[in-house]
């Protein structure tokens, strides 16, 4: 398979820093053109600099990372210090970056790339969609340049933030509705699917043991934000919500999905950032998202063992910081 050029969106955050880890940890798939932050899990101060640090953890200094919009489009911002800590990082220690912030705006950064390159590009959101939905309002262009977005967020059944609503949409849902309105051929990965994909005992101890600083760092995390995630949603396990996005880019097979057609509500103040989907629309031509319904649970956590065990990394004997 070609290498895939791909900018990844995303607020870290647990599931986000797991989900860059396993990008980071494959080269050979991705030409990591950059990575993009917002608020979202906790302000986007704290969010560039935990992918700053997560790019220091894998010894990927290289890639740029690029702050981008500080608070949602029309509504006021929710953030979830309660699910991944006050640091967005909390449950184990990693070394400060010492790499800096680009000084482009994301927005900027990500226009810019869909006109200079050649290449398709591919564009993993693991947040909410407030940078893109400005990308696409600032230059409508771009649209024909983006080969793919690939997000996590949504519900088909129940949410996790409201009954009706996951976070990334009802964070920003007058983002999300512009993105899915713009014409782009996308897939959406709702938490229907990311809740088939929880940790076991299992598979944290095959994490924690990999011999490098990322694994134990990795399941710190994870025993932190599951004790939220996981058992306050009454799952057996932390869902890996994020990571199934770069995980369906490497390994499409361990997913399916079907074309649905997509619409988010935005006026409703019970139902606000409600993903509402039809696998059946009266008029087939409707359908304007793939969306995902299964999961290959051991595929996945098989796929994010091997790679994480092969990713180089700093030691937690720098100077490090968070996590309680
Ligand atoms: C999504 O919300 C965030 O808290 C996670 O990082 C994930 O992107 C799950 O609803
Ligand atoms: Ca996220």
């Amino acid at each position: 398979m070609a290498k895939q050029s791909l900018i990844i969106d995303c607020d870290p955050g647990v599931d986000d820093a797991i989900a860059l880890l396993l990008a980071l940890a494959s080269p050979d798939e991705f030409d990591l053109l950059g990575i993009t932050t917002v608020a979202g899990n906790v302000p986007l101060a704290l969010t560039q600099y935990n992918a700053r640090r997560i790019t220091h953890l894998a010894q990927r200094p290289e890639v740029p990372v690029y702050g981008g919009c500080p608070r949602p489009l029309l509504r006021s911002p929710v953030t979830a210090e309660h699910v991944h800590g006050q640091t967005g990082l909390d449950g184990a220690v990693i070394p400060d970056p010492t790499h800096p912030l680009q000084p482009q705006h994301a927005v900027a950064f990500f226009i810019d790339q869909c006109r200079a390159t050649q290449a398709p590009i591919t564009l993993a959101t693991l947040g909410p969609l407030t940078n893109l939905a400005v990308a696409l309002i600032q230059a409508p262009d771009i649209a024909q340049a983006i080969d793919r977005v690939v997000a996590m967020g949504g519900a088909l059944g129940r949410g996790n933030v409201t009954p009706s609503a996951e976070f990334n949409i009802y964070a920003d849902p007058h983002a999300a509705r512009v993105v899915v309105e713009a014409g782009l051929n996308l897939t959406l990965i709702p938490l229907d699917v990311t809740h088939q994909v929880i940790t076991t005992p299992e598979r944290l101890a095959a994490l924690e043991e990999l011999g490098s600083p990322v694994g134990p760092a990795a399941a710190g995390w994870l025993r932190h934000y599951g004790q939220r995630e996981g058992e306050g949603y009454g799952l057996a396990g932390a869902p890996l919500h994020d990571p199934c996005v770069i995980a369906y880019l490497m390994q499409p097979n361990l997913f399916s999905g079907r074309p649905m057609y997509l619409a988010i509500e935005t006026d409703s103040p019970l139902c606000l950032g409600r993903t509402v989907a039809d696998p059946h629309p009266a008029d087939p031509t409707l359908a304007n998202a793939t969306i995902l319904e299964t999961a290959d649970a051991p595929g996945f956590y098989a796929l994010l063992t091997e790679r994480l065990a092969h990713l180089p990394s700093v030691s937690s004997g720098e100077r490090a910081s968070s996590g309680s």
